[in-house]
């Protein structure tokens, strides 16, 4: 039996180890997303200011917020994800900065991070929206948690120079249309862009 959410984008669960990462096969897709999924180009996009508190949801095994306590002068990284294997090995990525309190890791997904009304002025998803069972839903807590003035980067599989799995995984135009049209509603700016690997929205709350 299935047990993983239908995802709103496709009307099925997805079982795939990469969208619902669990027991070895889960770690092992985790070490591999680490070595594939290039996302510095996302920072970017995000642009965290020095002191600000980022969220990311669905950050899997940890690479991006890697990249965020490296780069940024982000006071405070969280990441939430619906996986205890995901939270494991994205601890350990991120071993020092979660023993300094530069980083919180917990278990959470985008309709439900767990966090307080307005306490991130950043949050970001990469590779996670069209898994999400209710796209609305998770539109609506990003926006609940995110302080006025902040913004929601919300990245899916494809860009300019897709690679072979990015161009297998990623969504047609009326799926992208529907991200957009559901973010209009609810944030007051919001832009489409082609990264090299990566569709990527931006909203300002
Ligand atoms: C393909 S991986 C991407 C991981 C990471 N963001 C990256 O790009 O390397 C998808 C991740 O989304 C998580 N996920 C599944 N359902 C989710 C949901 N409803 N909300 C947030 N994350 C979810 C999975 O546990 C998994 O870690």
């Amino acid at each position: 039996m299935d047990t993983n959410p239908r995802s709103w984008a496709v009307d099925r669960p997805v079982t795939s180890p990469f969208a619902h990462p669990s027991g070895v096969l889960g770690r092992l897709a985790g070490r591999f997303m680490l070595r594939t999924n290039k996302q510095d180009d996302v920072l970017d996009v995000l642009d965290v200011r020095p002191g600000d508190q980022v969220l990311e949801v669905g950050n899997g095994p940890g690479g991006l917020v890697r990249l965020l306590t490296a780069r940024t002068g982000a006071a405070l990284v969280r990441g939430v994800d619906p996986s205890p294997a995901m939270r494991d090995v994205a601890t350990k990525v991120n071993r020092r900065a979660v023993r300094d309190g530069r980083v919180a890791l917990g278990l959470g997904t985008a309709e439900r991070t767990g966090l307080t009304d307005l306490s991130v002025d950043r949050v970001v998803s990469v590779n996670n929206v069209a898994i999400w069972p209710d796209l609305e839903a998770g539109l609506r807590e990003l926006h609940r948690v995110v302080r006025p003035g902040g913004t929601v980067v919300i990245a899916w599989h494809g860009g300019v120079s897709p690679g072979r799995i990015a161009r297998d995984l990623r969504l047609p135009d009326d799926k992208l249309a529907r991200i957009e049209a559901a973010l209009k509603k609810i944030f007051v700016e919001v832009t489409r862009r082609e990264l090299v690997t990566l569709d990527v929205f931006r909203a300002v709350r």
